[in-house]
């Protein structure tokens, strides 16, 4: 009986001191594996997508506060009723209250300031959440984009289907007839200007008149066009390729793909994560440098 006891508390001892498989590991391993199998390893990085954000509607012209993280874009309801709307790293979505219409958002990420174009001018939005008018111009603004250093705003207005650049103290300055309207208005930090018309890419650069389609980009079938932190241009179109532009020479190279179809507007976060909207969602491909599962059998 007594050597039975001590077998038995030896027993115990051991099972005590290998690791217990509870059921939170198994779920672990269980993701770890999916999450492996998924990884997508292109441009140098490897990216595996989040839980994705649901939405009702459709995000368009996405914006990121390097800062914050906070995403802005247009959310286009399935009744076509636009509002801006904030995406805080928290996860919560927050519409943007703006006096009319809000049309899209831009950031300065320079001078941390979030810019709303309305019906009735461009507001400025705080942390706080409240607006404060930045210039009415007498013309419903569609479109804006801020030089990097947040000096100079170029704006698209409708009905007049026209492209303005205004100062930082809120003159107009030039126009810039070559461009047909300003969907997609991106800028880099070489004043050179990009926007697409019937969702295909062009640049206007920067002295030049006449606008140029980018090379090795699809026609008709482009997202949008959005300059990284580290200043480098990217282009994504419907079916999530994503490719990478050299304005010197406006051409365009293929990077990857996302495997992500109806993509309708796209961004990089500061950590390069690649932000992807769709209709009733907006997609987080969170990348990493290295490459995550190297110690994972295959
Ligand atoms: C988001 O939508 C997808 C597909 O419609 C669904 O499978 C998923 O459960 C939803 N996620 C949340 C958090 O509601
Ligand atoms: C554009 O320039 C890049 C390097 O700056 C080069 O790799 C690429 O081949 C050029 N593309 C064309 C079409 O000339
Ligand atoms: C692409 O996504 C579809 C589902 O949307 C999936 O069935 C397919 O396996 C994916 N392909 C790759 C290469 O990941």
């Amino acid at each position: 009986m007594r050597n039975i006891i001590i077998l038995l508390l030896a027993l115990a001892t051991k099972v005590l001191s290998t690791p217990v498989m509870t059921r939170q590991d198994l779920f672990k391993q269980a993701h770890r594996e999916q999450f492996c199998t998924n990884l997508i390893n292109f441009n140098h990085f490897y990216y595996s997508m989040d839980e994705p954000k649901n939405i009702t509607g459709i995000p368009a012209d996405m914006s990121v506060h390097w800062k914050t993280g906070k995403v802005f874009y247009t959310l286009i309801s399935d009744e076509m009723k636009m509002s801006l709307q904030v995406l805080h790293p928290s996860g919560e979505v927050e519409t943007i209250k703006v006096a009319g219409l809000g049309q899209s958002t831009t950031v300065d990420n320079l001078n941390d300031i979030v810019y709303l174009a309305t019906d009735n001018g461009i507001y400025k939005y705080k942390d706080d959440g409240s607006i404060e008018l930045y210039t009415a111009l007498g013309e419903d603004v569609m479109y804006i984009t801020v030089s990097s250093d947040g000096a100079t705003m170029y704006i698209a207005t409708w009905p007049q289907n026209r492209v303005h650049k205004i100062t930082n103290d809120g003159q107009k300055q030039e126009t810039f007839s070559a461009i047909p309207n300003g969907h997609g208005l991106t800028i880099d930090p070489r004043n050179n200007i990009f926007f697409a018309a019937t969702k295909t890419s062009y640049i206007l650069k920067n002295g030049h008149n006449v606008p140029i389609k980018i090379k090795g980009l699809p026609s008709e079938r482009m997202s949008g066009v959005f300059v990284s932190r580290s200043d480098e241009i990217f282009a994504m179109d419907e079916n999530s390729n994503l490719y990478s532009i050299d304005a010197e020479n406006a051409s365009a190279k293929h990077l990857g793909n996302f495997n992500v179809s109806g993509v309708n507007t796209f961004a990089l976060d500061s950590a390069d994560n690649v932000l992807i909207g769709v209709k009733n969602a907006i997609l987080k491909f969170v990348a990493y440098e290295k490459n995550p599962c190297s110690d994972y059998p295959k």
